[in-house]
């Protein structure tokens, strides 16, 4: 006879084999990487600099919005001294010596080295803070990759339409031209502009980051194509002037969420999900006819002229345009964080605020509750979703060589960071499987090196390998487990979904 514990017994115990067949459904449990497979991790200026307006820096947006409206941001706070990284440089390379890094990748701060915008007027301070930092990642081996633009754009140029403008083409190409002049001896990884979708959706058709502009369906399609056009510009500039004799490269990264559904009859809006959301940029670079995609450019205008508009919202290429934006990355830069279910039903249409972009998609996504692990809501965990992205990649752009340049996981702080852990070790893996199955994937970056200024989010979301401790003047650095848990990873070039860290004191191993 079944007693009632032992029918709890197993009900517990199958419930608790699911869960380990969901976490661990890794298909070896030590595996290795490719030989010339690299590891980094990564921040960005506003985020971790501070020192806001020293030696000659001008205000940014970010700077302006978080003066201005200091609200805005969830606990009131700025990226004045942030991380303080522009006077603690030399502890955050101590920290990469530490993992073990082979690249760090940071982003340049445009008003800390142009403060009018501009190139009449070179900021030697704020060109010397990179150059010691450059200089002493270097002395140490670890190789920069530096990000142009990663979302702090002069205050100035936002008051003349910023990414709307299409002076931007120029003012954005001879500022990336200033800088390969200035670090293009030493920095041999250039990325052109840190997330398209971010800079132009959520800065300029939402407000969810600066500069909060929030005009829905037109602004963020308009600042799409500028972008667009000036990422090429900055590539062909160094492609015919600096690489013959630097040497480097240089590509674009994209933030690509996978977009998936449950029902086969919604396929077609998972679909138009990757389409408007990554597609849109990867389609006029990576693929081979170039331009938008064509079923967001066939919806755009059918709502636009819908709505009594005389053109589509969505700008168009000319030929020449085209083909000087295709091909212009020498990787695929990915971020990618997360996936989300999408479904596409009656109750959509005329959901959205008309136009939008969401309007222009007609769709709705949402994530499963079993996907939160850890206590913030931000990023949920579906490895699974990487290894798709990844394959639809390979398939649809012809296997890019790609280089993972920001993956990585929230939390509130602590050091015993368990969750960001897990989601590192199986987004890691998913990424293997992915090799395993024929996508080019070259390296990798860990967001972020230590937790900084999480835009609108502050303080509040924590994504560090290293906790900061902002109580502290110095902003005081600490290893989590997930920092040595990464440094094992990139000692044994080898990923042991079991490894267990046994001790909590950072060395710097020889040869580093
Ligand atoms: C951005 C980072 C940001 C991270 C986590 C990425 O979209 O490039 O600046 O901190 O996501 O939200």
């Amino acid at each position: 006879m079944w007693s009632i514990q032992r029918i709890l017994f197993f009900v517990i115990a199958s419930i608790v084999i699911a869960e380990c067949k969901t976490i661990n459904n890794a298909r070896h449990e030590v595996r290795k990487f490719p030989g010339n497979f690299r590891f980094g991790a990564a921040t960005a200026s506003y985020q971790v600099e501070g020192a806001w307006d020293e030696d000659g820096k001008s205000e940014n947006i970010w700077d302006h919005i978080t003066h201005t409206n200091p609200c805005v941001v969830k606990d009131c706070s700025n990226g004045d001294i942030a991380d303080d990284s522009y006077h603690q440089y030399k502890r955050d390379v101590e920290m990469m010596r530490e993992l073990g890094l082979d690249f760090y990748r940071f982003s340049l701060s445009w008003t800390r080295i142009l403060p009018t915008s501009f190139p009449d007027k070179i900021n030697e301070a704020g060109v010397q803070y990179y150059n010691n930092l450059i200089d002493e990642m270097l002395k140490y081996n670890i190789k920069p990759m530096v990000t142009l633009y990663h979302w702090d754009l002069p205050q100035k140029l936002q008051e003349m339409g910023g990414w709307t403008n299409p002076n931007i083409i120029d003012w954005y190409s001879d500022y990336a031209r200033v800088a390969f002049e200035l670090f293009g001896d030493r920095v041999k990884d250039w990325i052109t502009i840190n997330e398209p979708l971010q800079v132009c959706y959520h800065g300029y058709g939402d407000n969810s980051l600066a500069p909060l502009l929030n005009i829905k369906g037109v602004a963020d399609y308009m600042c799409a194509k500028n972008l667009l056009l000036a990422h090429a510009k900055a590539y062909h500039i160094y492609d015919k002037e600096f690489r013959p004799t630097q040497g480097g490269s240089i590509f674009i990264s994209l933030s690509a969420q996978w977009h998936d559904t449950e029902h086969e009859e919604f396929a077609d809006a998972a679909k138009d999900a990757n389409e408007f959301t990554w597609e849109i940029y990867a389609n006029p670079i990576f693929s081979d006819t170039g331009d938008f995609p064509e079923v967001m450019k066939k919806r755009v205008a059918a709502k636009s002229i819908e709505q009594g508009l005389y053109r589509s919202r969505l700008p168009e290429f000319t030929a020449e345009e085209i083909d000087y934006i295709r091909g212009s990355s020498d990787y695929f830069g990915l971020n990618h964080y997360s996936t989300k279910y999408v479904y596409r039903n009656e109750s959509v249409f005329g959901y959205y605020e008309s136009p939008s972009f969401y309007d222009d998609m007609e769709l709705v996504t949402y994530t499963k509750n079993e996907w939160k692990i850890g206590e913030s809501q931000f990023t949920k965990f579906v490895p699974w979703g990487f290894y798709k992205l990844l394959t639809e990649i390979k398939e649809a752009f012809g296997n890019p060589p790609v280089v993972i340049t920001e993956n990585g996981f929230a939390t509130y702080g602590g050091l015993d960071d368990e969750d960001r852990v897990t989601y590192y070790k199986h987004y890691i893996n998913s990424m293997l499987d992915a090799i395993e199955d024929g996508s080019d994937v070259r390296g990798y970056t860990a967001w972020s090196l230590m937790d900084n200024y999480e835009w609108l989010q502050g303080y509040t979301e924590r994504f560090g390998l290293y906790e900061v401790d902002y109580e502290s003047a110095e902003r005081t650095r600490t290893p989590r487990k997930s920092a040595f848990v990464y440094k094992q990873i990139l000692r044994t070039r080898e990923l042991d979904m079991h490894y267990e860290p046994d001790t909590d004191v950072m060395t710097i191993d020889k040869g580093h």
